[in-house]
């Protein structure tokens, strides 16, 4: 999970890794000074709303200060490139630098570059390991695992966009890390069984696995990504493999429906659900906060 002290993707063999900090981001026990002097940029090349918010949040209540960069507004939109963009916000003197970019690997490449440390916010489809932190932490919370954030015995199905998906990745790696179950379901334009090379089952029929799931994660449609461009209809997904109030009445007793974010309401996910009682998209959100602390910790002061 980290490399030296860069976070730039999740692993199998991260559980030891993850589960520390998994315990320190449910601890939260922070003076609130654990990075005063330091300085994060935030480099966001794609749009957020999470990330970018919460790891400015998590670096300022520890007492870093923090600039904002979008490629809007910035040298990126004259054609400078990802590189000499981020030489150029190191060369001020920055400790971390948040990257998110559209081009799988831009977090690993601009770590191969630079001497900060570098924390990848999601790179095109590869990885986006602190949202996968985050959705591990709002699991373990939830099925109250928080001594040892072992996932042993829950089944989690990741439902949807897959193959278009950073926080599926990496969320297929880290769930199986610590123990979990993990079935990909989504037409297989989507959800190709190709994707069993991950060490997990893949299935299009998400009827046939709804009542086993201990937790569903909804995924986006990435339209942007090319995402949905062989769908006949949001509609007809939304039958098939959309979180219905039909579909998440079948599920057991205690079980809950997840989202990343940002939403499709209507689409893979029903606002009823959304905002209903087994659904723990928000506290997923607040625990966003609380993992992004505990990596700018870790990758700053170690
Ligand atoms: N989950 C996630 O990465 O959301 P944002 O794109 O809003 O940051």
């Amino acid at each position: 999970m980290w490399n030296d002290r860069s976070l730039l993707s999740m692993n199998l063999a991260d559980a030891d890794q993850a589960r520390s900090l998994l315990a320190a981001a449910h601890a939260d026990s922070w003076k609130g000074d654990e990075l005063a002097g330091k300085a994060v940029a935030n480099v966001f090349f794609e749009d957020s709303t999470r990330t970018r918010v919460s790891f400015s949040i998590a670096a300022q209540t520890l007492g870093a200060k923090v600039v904002d960069l979008t490629s809007a507004g910035s040298s990126v939109a004259k054609g400078e490139t990802l590189l000499d963009t981020a030489w150029t916000i190191e060369a001020m003197g920055v400790d971390a630098m948040v990257v998110r970019a559209g081009q799988s690997g831009a977090a690993e490449l601009i770590d191969r570059h630079t001497h900060c440390a570098i924390i990848n916010a999601g790179d095109g489809t590869h990885q986006h390991p602190t949202q996968a932190l985050t959705d591990a932490l709002a699991i373990g919370r939830s099925f109250t695992r928080e001594e040892d954030w072992d996932l042993s015995g829950l089944n989690i199905a990741i439902v949807g966009d897959v193959v278009s998906s950073r926080v599926a990745r990496s969320n297929v790696r880290l769930l199986q890390a610590l123990g979990a179950t993990v079935v990909l379901v989504g037409p297989p334009s989507m959800a190709p069984s190709s994707l069993q090379s991950l060490g997990c089952s893949v299935t299009s029929d998400f009827d046939s696995v709804i009542d086993q799931c201990d937790a569903a994660m909804m995924l986006r449609i990435q339209f942007e990504r090319g995402g949905g461009s062989v769908l006949a209809s949001t509609r007809e997904y939304h039958q098939r493999y959309g979180m219905s109030e039909a579909r998440a009445a079948h599920m057991k007793d205690g079980a809950i429906v997840m989202h990343p974010g940002p939403m499709n309401r209507g689409v893979e996910i029903a606002a009823a659900v959304a905002d209903g009682e087994r659904s723990v998209i928000l506290d997923q959100v607040a625990g966003g906060v609380l993992v992004r602390k505990a990596a700018l910790v870790h990758a700053i002061n170690q």
